[in-house]
């Protein structure tokens, strides 16, 4: 049962349920509302009404409640907060989701998706994990980007729906690894953005603002995309050769670094992380190897 808040005209309204979208933040009402420039018939839910926006206007239904949501939905998208909340969404709908599919794209740890299909199993809906990559305005575009995980059936039954969300692969039947994906990626993400912040301050300390260095931050991208194709090859071959820079360089490179900062009575503890694993790769014996090296020594 769905209740009608629709302000479309009746003959916009479309009659039956192809997704049932749960969580009506940023990238929920993003979600729902590439599903309905994509013609799918759309049913929304929020715990906290009144977030639906536009949704209504564009064709969606509201329903009063995550069961109602759900009831005539053979595909339910949930996007709330956190694990916590996707449970609590999950419990409020209880038995509705028997039979159903349940694509959750919360962001979660591995383990919780794991968990997540082992509960969905218990409650008798399939379930899948996705991975969010890219913000909501790619959403619906083919720069969005979705990674699934879970039941493969059930990528393959609605994975001509799950398109119009933007460009979706399912990376694999164990439900974890859409999110160790995500994980992964955030991982280099924050540690990115902490050493941009970071630069910024050793910059602003040194008398340089941060538009004067920004040009200069620009020409990292065009470095990363090379490092990154030679890096990961070398992860997956195990093979590290220091022919282009070695640790022990980058040890003195970020000795110095750290140095600067503390000079000037900024924070250096995350410096001086980087700085201990890398010496120990030195200790270690490691000192003329490739930086990629460092890989091996995490997993120490
Ligand atoms: N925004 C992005 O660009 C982006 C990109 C990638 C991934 N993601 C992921 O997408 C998910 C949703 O993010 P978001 O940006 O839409 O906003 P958000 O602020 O992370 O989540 C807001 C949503 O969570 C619901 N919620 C929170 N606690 C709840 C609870 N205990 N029970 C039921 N619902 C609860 C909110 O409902 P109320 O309105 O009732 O509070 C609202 O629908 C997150 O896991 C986020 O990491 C977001």
């Amino acid at each position: 049962m769905t209740t009608e808040r629709s302000s479309a005209p009746p003959s916009t309204q479309l009659s039956t349920t192809e997704v049932a979208v749960l969580g009506l933040g940023p990238m929920g009402r993003a979600l729902a509302g590439a599903l309905l420039a994509a013609g799918h018939p759309v049913t929304v839910w929020n715990r906290t009404p009144g977030r639906e926006d536009d949704l209504p206007a564009r064709g969606a239904r509201v329903a009063a409640d995550a069961a109602a949501a759900v009831a005539d939905a053979p595909l339910v998208l949930l996007c709330v907060r956190d694990r916590a909340a996707a449970d609590a969404v999950l419990d409020a709908a209880g038995e509705a989701l028997r039979g159903r599919t349940v694509v959750n794209a919360t962001s979660i740890t591995p383990a919780d998706a794991r968990a997540g299909a082992v509960r969905a199993r218990a409650v008798g809906h399939r379930s899948l994990h996705a991975a969010v990559l890219t913000p909501t305005p790619t959403i619906g575009r083919p720069e969005g980007t979705l990674l699934l995980s879970g039941d493969a059936e059930a990528f393959a039954a609605h994975e001509p729906i799950l398109r119009a969300l933007g460009t979706v692969r399912h990376v694999g039947t164990d439900p974890g690894r859409a999110a160790a994906f995500d994980t992964a990626l955030l991982d280099l993400f924050w540690t990115t953005a902490h050493g941009l912040v970071h630069a910024l301050a050793l910059a602003r300390a040194e008398g340089i603002g941060g538009t004067e260095l920004a040009p200069y931050a620009q020409g990292l991208p065009l470095l990363l995309g090379p490092l990154i194709e030679d890096f990961a090859r070398r992860a997956d071959e195990r093979r590290h050769p220091g022919d282009r820079s070695s640790v022990a360089s980058a040890a003195a490179g970020l000795t110095h670094v750290a140095h600067t900062a503390r000079a000037r009575g900024l924070d250096t503890s995350v410096l001086d992380a980087a700085l201990a694993v890398t010496r120990r790769a030195v200790d270690r014996g490691h000192g003329a190897d490739g930086v990629s090296t460092l890989v091996e020594l995490f997993a120490q």
